[in-house]
């Protein structure tokens, strides 16, 4: 039996058990969920197991196939209302637009439109990848937003596992090898392969050269690697093994902007925040039918939000009715829109004239609520409690910079993931500036 009979095989037999009578799973079939082929490995399915495809012409968000185009290209249609949900542990972003040209609903992955190819008969095939050099079988980016309950976001590479940096490494250089090498496995892509970055992360990946002639990929320069005692994906066990091995978090809050309404807030995933003009400061009015149109912004318990850059407001947390926890802005809940498909879309601004994006230095304004005065930070107690995470003291003691310099550093230490809001990473500027 050929290798893609095999696949073939299993795919039917997966279905076919989801498809059993009783618990009502035909409904429980993602609308998303791994498929694959010995061609081409895995790649994305629809809810009946046949191959999806993305149009290189389609831009984000944007279907630019119609007519004669879409009989050779079903799109994968969900019902109006109907959110589509991606099989546990794919990484990425799912969402709908509404096609112009017959007002169905199609799902978009990572903003892209996806499709079926009318001349694939059977799961597993994928006779449309390459057709025109414009259609493709849909796969994740070699690194995306995945996470857990404990730590909350972080990278992932394209088979949802988790991502990890040693601090033994610098910009551009890797200092594993050998039997490190056989516990952290690189991410790797093929000579002349530009790694993708899931769009609406922050960062750049990019790829590095090894000795043994193979191309690791980069975030933000440093060298990422797998875990080899990660089973699967949310997994994160690497997570401080011998104080140097760490996952990589976005920050919580970061500017993002649109050309209509220039910068406002933005979540791990890049895509936009807004505040609700019905809340008052630190508590969400927002529950139910609400909280399903406009998800909270939430944040694993006893873990503090982190700024990006030019997020100068004051960032907090505050507990909702069923006991998770919501990130706050100048005290304001921060929360999504579930029509924005794609970073940059602001769909949500004005709608009941209560919900607005969120200006990055928002002084409350028209909120009212005067702040009171923020206790002073102590930057040497932060120094020594946040930024030991990753290294010792030492390498921080011994590092000269002009406040620059520091600028430049700590930002790039939040980037990798230190623990720091706005006002802290200041304090902590203020000190190391002034030693
Ligand atoms: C999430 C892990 C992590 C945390 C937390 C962290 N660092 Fe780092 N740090 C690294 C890594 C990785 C390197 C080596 C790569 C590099 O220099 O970019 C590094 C290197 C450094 C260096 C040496 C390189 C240089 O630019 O001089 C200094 C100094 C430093 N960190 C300071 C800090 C400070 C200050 C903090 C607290 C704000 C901090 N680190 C928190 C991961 C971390």
């Amino acid at each position: 039996m050929s290798r893609k009979t095999l696949w073939a095989l299993v795919m039917v037999v997966a279905l076919a058990v989801l498809a059993l009578p009783g618990a009502g799973a035909q409904e429980m079939t993602p609308t998303v969920q791994w498929g694959g082929n010995d061609e081409l490995g895995s790649f994305l399915v629809g809810p009946n197991g046949m191959t999806l495809y993305i149009f290189a012409n389609d831009t984000p968000g944007v279907s630019n196939c119609s007519g004669d185009c879409l009989a050779n290209w079903p799109p994968l249609l969900v019902e109006e209302g109907q959110q589509p949900t991606l099989a546990a542990g794919i990484p990425g972003r799912l969402g709908v637009i509404q096609r112009p040209d017959d007002g169905t609903f199609q799902v978009v992955y990572n903003g892209m439109p996806l499709y079926y190819w009318v001349n694939d008969k059977q799961p597993g095939d994928a006779t449309g990848h390459n057709v025109r050099g414009v259609w493709f079988v849909a796969k994740p980016a070699d690194v995306s937003l995945g996470g857990n309950a404990e730590l909350g976001p972080f990278l992932v590479g394209p088979n949802g596992m988790t991502l990890y940096m040693f601090t033994k490494d610098a910009p551009g250089v890797s200092n594993c090898s050998g039997d490190c090498l056989a516990k952290w496995p690189p991410l790797l892509v093929s000579e002349g392969q530009q790694p993708t970055l899931q769009p609406g992360l922050p960062g750049t990946v990019s790829t590095i050269e090894r000795e043994d002639g193979t191309y690791q990929v980069t975030y933000n320069d440093m060298p990422l690697y797998y875990w080899v005692n990660d089973q699967q994906p949310g997994d994160a066990t690497g997570q401080g093994v011998n104080d140097v091995w760490f996952v990589i978090q976005p920050p919580t809050v970061r500017v993002g902007s649109n050309d209509e309404l220039g910068a406002f807030l933005v979540g791990p995933d890049g895509m936009t925040l807004y505040m609700f003009t019905k809340d008052a400061p630190g508590v969400s009015n927002c529950y139910d039918d609400c909280a399903v149109r406009w998800p909270p912004l939430l944040i694993p318990e006893g873990q503090q939000p982190t700024a990006g850059e030019g997020v100068t407001g004051k960032l907090g947390v505050t507990e909702r009715q069923d006991g998770t926890y919501q990130v706050t802005y100048n005290d304001m809940p921060l929360y999504y829109w579930i029509k924005d498909v794609v970073p940059g879309d602001a769909t949500g601004q004005n709608v009941g004239e209560v919900w607005f994006v969120v200006s990055p230095e928002e002084s409350m304004g028209a909120m009212g609520a005067e702040q009171p005065a923020a206790p002073a930070l102590d930057g040497a107690a932060l120094v020594a409690q946040r930024c030991t995470v990753c290294h010792s003291a030492e390498r921080i003691d011994n590092a000269r910079k002009d406040r620059a310099g520091w600028e430049a550093t700590v930002d790039r230490m939040i980037g990798y993931g230190a623990q720091l809001n706005a006002d802290e990473r200041q304090a902590v500027i203020d000190y190391l500036s002034s030693r």
